[in-house]
């Protein structure tokens, strides 16, 4: 964990200076240290976001970034019909439902929620990220939240359903594709892979 945190921090470090502002906010005050597993390391703390347990108060943000991370960042991979169907197939309700089984992290960059990531059992449910704050590692983070967790639990095997968007960073994660299926959000077809990978 450790040394995955230092490359993490080494490639946010490199990345600093086109690192975006943290997103919807004007100049912010320092960030408070993290309050979580990473908060007895020096590297972790010195990040820009941090990692947390679900809150149910953050469920209105944590909405919000799902429908944006699919209408914005999946816009290359889905069209428009595909991201409505997608990003409405959760509502706040549904989302309270999904979430209150497994475990579920969620990035906090200045007090904004950017990102949110949901395991049940050995299934990686959802990984979703602000598209002003990707590519800077939290989707990373997050995941890895949740693999310390399964491996806590004893699990040996993680699998995901993929979006093409998310095949990427899955690879990036270790997940190997098994193929690709067609799944269906209000009679629209969504590609996706289906993907595992061994913990042992
Ligand atoms: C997929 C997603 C969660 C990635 O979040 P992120 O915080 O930007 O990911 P990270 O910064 O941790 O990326 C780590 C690595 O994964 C890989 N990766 C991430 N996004 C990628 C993409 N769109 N295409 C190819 N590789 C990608 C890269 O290797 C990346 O490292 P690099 O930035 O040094 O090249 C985010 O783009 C998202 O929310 N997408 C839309 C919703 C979605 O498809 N969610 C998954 C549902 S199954």
């Amino acid at each position: 964990m450790l040394q995955w945190l230092r490359q993490l921090f080494h490639r946010h470090t490199l990345v600093q200076p086109e690192t975006p502002e943290p997103p919807h906010s004007a100049a912010q005050p320092e960030p408070e240290p993290a309050h979580n597993a990473v908060e007895s390391d020096p590297i972790a703390a010195l990040m820009p976001f941090q990692i947390r347990p679900l809150d149910s108060k953050d469920m209105a943000e944590l909405l919000g970034v799902f429908r944006e991370a699919i209408q914005v960042s999946a816009a290359a991979e889905y069209d428009q019909k595909q991201r409505d169907a997608w990003s409405q197939a959760q509502s706040y309700d549904s989302l309270i439902s999904v979430l209150s089984e497994g475990d579920t992290v969620v990035a906090e960059w200045d007090d904004k929620l950017v990102g949110f990531a949901h395991r049940i059992r050995d299934y990686i449910n959802m990984v979703f990220v602000h598209p002003e704050a990707s590519r800077v590692g939290i989707a990373t983070l997050l995941y890895q939240h949740l693999e310390d967790g399964a491996r806590i639990e004893g699990i040996t095997e993680l699998t995901t359903h993929a979006s093409l968007t998310a095949h990427g960073f899955f690879a990036y994660m270790g997940f190997t594709s098994e193929g690709q299926e067609q799944a269906e959000r209000d009679g629209i077809p969504l590609t996706r892979h289906a993907m595992r990978k061994s913990l042992v």
